[in-house]
């Protein structure tokens, strides 16, 4: 199979990081066409900063990474700074990267790249709240039917919530333009927190990652002990969950996820509920099944996929 064009939306975020260098190391499965940052974990101007960071730091200088939305659609953003440090990628300390800033705003380069490359070939890989793709699918309808697959990380049904009781992060931060992308008709796969919750790295798993001994290894290692810290003593597990990287893992070994093909619907208006993923996983109403909502991982197959190729880097 060739390799499949994806762009990474995305608001790094150390588990975005590990996403970003699972795929920049797999180019026999994955071919990047650029990296938009959004708002999210943290403000835009460290997001889009972070991206380059991460870039650079695996010597990929020539990927293109993109500023997109500054704020969700119609509300204030709610940032994690309580999880991932104050720059968002706090651990190691990565030097303050070289390679610029494309100038093009990051919805007009999703909605250009998808008009201009074959239809059905691309796939948006969202691992942050969804302002830059629900954003151009608002202004840009045409792109919907032009999208391969969207495979994001976000929302939860057994695991319920991580930023509120109810809700996961990146669903809760911007919930309208969730709600715009699963009412899209567009084939979707999501990566819940029922999946990145079984995705735990453990102390043999960070000790394979150090084993390893390369200076991205060694940096990503640094991060997972970074927020590690947050996860383990709120959860009480043997590892934090490593979210963003099922996406990309996804991408390279579907085989290692196991779902269902259900209705999933955003909630919008209420105060408590605010960004749950109201996923029919029972099949108890008639809604339309609209997003191929993951359940479980091989999380063994998942760290051996991802220590493997790092250490390609
Ligand atoms: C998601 O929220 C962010 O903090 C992580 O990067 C991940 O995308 C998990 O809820
Ligand atoms: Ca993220």
């Amino acid at each position: 199979m060739p390799a499949r064009d994806i762009i990474i939306d995305t608001d790094p975020g150390q588990d975005d990081a590990a996403a970003i260098l699972l795929a920049l190391a797999s180019p026999e499965d994955i071919n990047v066409l650029g990296i938009t940052a959004v708002a999210g974990n943290v403000p835009l101007p460290l997001t889009q900063k972070n991206a380059r960071s991460v870039c650079e730091f695996a010597g990929k200088v020539d990927v293109r990474v993109f500023a997109g939305c500054d704020a969700p659609m119609t509300r204030a953003l709610v940032t994690a700074e309580h999880v991932h440090g104050k720059t968002g990628l706090d651990g190691p300390t990565l030097p303050d990267p070289k390679m610029p800033l494309q100038e093009k705003h990051g919805v007009d380069f999703i909605i250009e790249t998808l008009r201009e490359r074959p239809s059905g070939t691309v796939t948006l890989c969202p691992l942050g709240p969804l302002s830059n793709i629900a954003t151009a699918l608002t202004r840009a309808p045409d792109i919907a039917a032009r999208i391969q697959e969207i495979v994001l990380m976000g929302g939860a049904y057994f695991e319920v919530g991580n930023i509120t009781p109810a809700a996961e992060f990146n669903i809760y931060v911007d919930p309208e333009a969730a709600d715009v992308v699963f009412k899209s008709g567009i084939k979707i796969t999501v990566m819940p927190l029922d999946v990145t919750h079984k995705v735990l790295v453990t102390p043999e798993r960070i000790k394979a990652l150090r084993a390893v001994q390369t200076p991205v290894c060694d940096a990503m290692a640094d991060m997972i002990d970074f927020f590690e810290r947050f996860d383990t003593d709120k959860y009480g597990s043997s590892g934090a969950p490593l979210h963003d990287p099922c996406v990309t893992a996804y991408l390279i070994k579907p085989e290692l996820f196991t779902g269902r093909h259900i209705n999933v619907e955003i909630e919008t208006r209420s105060e408590l509920t605010l960004g749950m993923t109201v996923a029919d996983w029972w099949g108890v109403t008639d809604r339309a099944p609209n997003a191929m909502f993951m359940g479980d991982v091989d999380a063994k197959g998942f760290f051996d996929l991802l220590t493997e190729r790092l250490a390609r880097l």
